[in-house]
């Protein structure tokens, strides 16, 4: 029989996450938390049930993923990620059948690996991370707790991404840098140097 799973965050995030979970067969979804406006309305075919506050009252009978996004800030992720912590939850950890996890690759707690990612031998993926839609964790990179690796970008080999990080669409690392935790990296720039701690790199 299948874990029954709640999702929390029913933005798009969510339905991206809604079908690598069907793909992965795994948790059958049991509904989505989400703002009190929101409750009853549904996301694809999955009702919005109630607000986290629920959360306490599901933990005996059901795992949770949280499914919000992470763009202009981690905060959100991270606080559901110390809420579920400190409520005992079974946090839920997804990988497409259509990514590559080498089996030489390590993968943290409630992270998800969606469609078309890779993660290469070495590699290891923290807690609460997104490696989203064909992105790619070349060999012996870390993607430390709380980050989120957007479409298509590409870490190259040994890069450590520290935690809190945003790396958007189509970014590139040169293999062997660092990037410093909480930092934010544009989509589509190329990064050749170490970050320091809270780098904002955009176009301008
Ligand atoms: C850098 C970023 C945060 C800027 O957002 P913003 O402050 O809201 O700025 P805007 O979107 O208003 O863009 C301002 C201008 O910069 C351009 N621009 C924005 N981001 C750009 C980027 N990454 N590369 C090149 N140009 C960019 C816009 O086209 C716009 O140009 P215009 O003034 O000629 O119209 C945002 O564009 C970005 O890169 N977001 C991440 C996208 C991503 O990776 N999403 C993940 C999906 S999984």
């Amino acid at each position: 029989m299948k874990n029954s799973l709640i999702l929390i965050g029913g933005g798009g995030h969510c339905k991206s996450c809604i079908d690598v979970i069907e793909q992965e067969g795994r948790f059958a979804i049991a509904g989505i938390l989400d703002k009190t406006e929101l409750v009853g309305a549904r996301i694809l075919d999955y009702p919005i049930i109630g607000t986290d506050e629920e959360i306490p009252r599901l933990v005996p009978d059901h795992y949770f993923l949280i499914t919000v996004g992470q763009i202009k800030s981690p905060s959100t992720r991270l606080a559901i990620y110390t809420k579920l912590k400190e409520t005992g939850a079974r946090i839920a950890t997804i990988v497409s059948p259509r990514a590559y996890l080498s089996s030489h690759a390590r993968l943290g707690e409630g992270s998800i690996i969606m469609h078309g990612a890779t993660i290469n031998a070495g590699a290891t993926i923290g807690n609460n991370c997104i490696i989203n839609s064909h992105a790619l964790v070349e060999h012996d990179a870390i993607i430390h707790d709380h980050c989120h690796i957007a479409t298509g970008a590409i870490i190259n080999g040994g890069v450590a991404v520290y935690e809190q990080t945003f790396i958007g669409s189509r970014v590139m690392t040169r293999e062997y840098i660092t990037i410093g935790a909480e930092s934010f990296v544009a989509g589509g720039m190329n990064i050749y140097r170490d970050l320091p701690k809270q780098s904002r790199v955009t176009p301008s």
